[in-house]
């Protein structure tokens, strides 16, 4: 799902997207952005808890100087294999004319013109990865997810943007999806969303000056309050959870 409002046009937002099974939205925003946008940001995310399945999308939208089409960055639960856990990055762009070299990524996102990227490691639960987008130049962008555990960096791709784009714009939102519904609800499926409770950081950039903010969390789609829902304020950034624990979405 693409989401190209914010909290103060909910609205029309809701209006724009009847189909989207979008549970939750977020704004973020930084300050003293120069009018070109920025050359990085880093949004912190942790997935608390969740069950150890595919379904799950806990993602932050950008937007670039000179282009209305967003790029995402995010993370999914997946099944454990051998005992140990799995997290799928993400890292996409919807801008048409995006090209990519990178063997993470391929054309095409959502089914429309951009680029996806996405990698797996042994990523752990209850831990905050530091979901950093970059360039150094030349239009080319990197997602890269860092440890701030153990300090390591997990590429999950590149792409570069057409000519006329610039920096990241200093606010946006982001959101949490159960995707499997985007494929057919099961009947009562709002009843059946499976537990998550995630924390998205204050999003952070090395520009001067610049301080970014999460703000709270909003439920929106056909499961507004049912699921649970449940966001708050931490010294990180915001928390959030939804959803019935031993559900499966099915
Ligand atoms: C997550 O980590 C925090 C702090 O390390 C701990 O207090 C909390 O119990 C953990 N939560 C889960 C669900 O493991």
């Amino acid at each position: 799902m693409k989401l190209f409002s914010s909290f103060s046009v909910l609205a029309s937002l809701i209006s724009v997207l009847p189909t989207s099974h979008a549970l939750i939205g977020a704004d973020w925003s930084v300050t003293k952005v120069p009018l070109r946008g920025l050359n990085d940001i880093t949004f912190p995310l942790t997935i608390v808890e969740a069950d150890h399945i595919s379904g799950y999308y806990f993602a932050q939208q950008f937007n670039f100087f000179g282009i209305a089409d967003v790029g995402y960055t995010g993370l999914q639960p997946r099944p454990d294999n051998g005992g140990k856990s799995i997290v799928h990055g993400v890292f996409s762009s919807f801008v048409a004319g995006t090209t990519t070299t990178d063997p993470n990524c391929h054309t095409g996102a959502d089914g429309g013109p951009g680029v996806s990227c996405a990698f797996e490691w042994n990523g752990e639960y209850n831990r905050t990865y530091d979901l950093e987008v970059k360039t150094s130049g030349n239009r080319l962008w990197v997602g890269t997810a860092v440890d701030t555990v153990a300090g390591t960096r997990i590429h999950i791709g590149s792409w570069t943007l057409p000519a006329g784009t610039g920096g990241i714009l200093g606010s946006q939102v982001g959101f949490v999806e159960w995707y499997p519904w985007n494929n057919g609800e099961p009947q009562n499926h709002c009843a059946h969303l499976p537990y998550q409770k995630t924390i998205f950081g204050n999003p952070k950039t090395t520009n001067p000056g610049s301080v970014g903010t999460q703000h709270l969390a909003y439920e929106y789609g056909d499961c507004l309050g049912q699921v649970a829902f449940s966001t708050g304020k931490v010294a990180s950034g915001m928390v959030n959870n939804c959803g019935f624990r031993g559900q499966t979405g099915r």
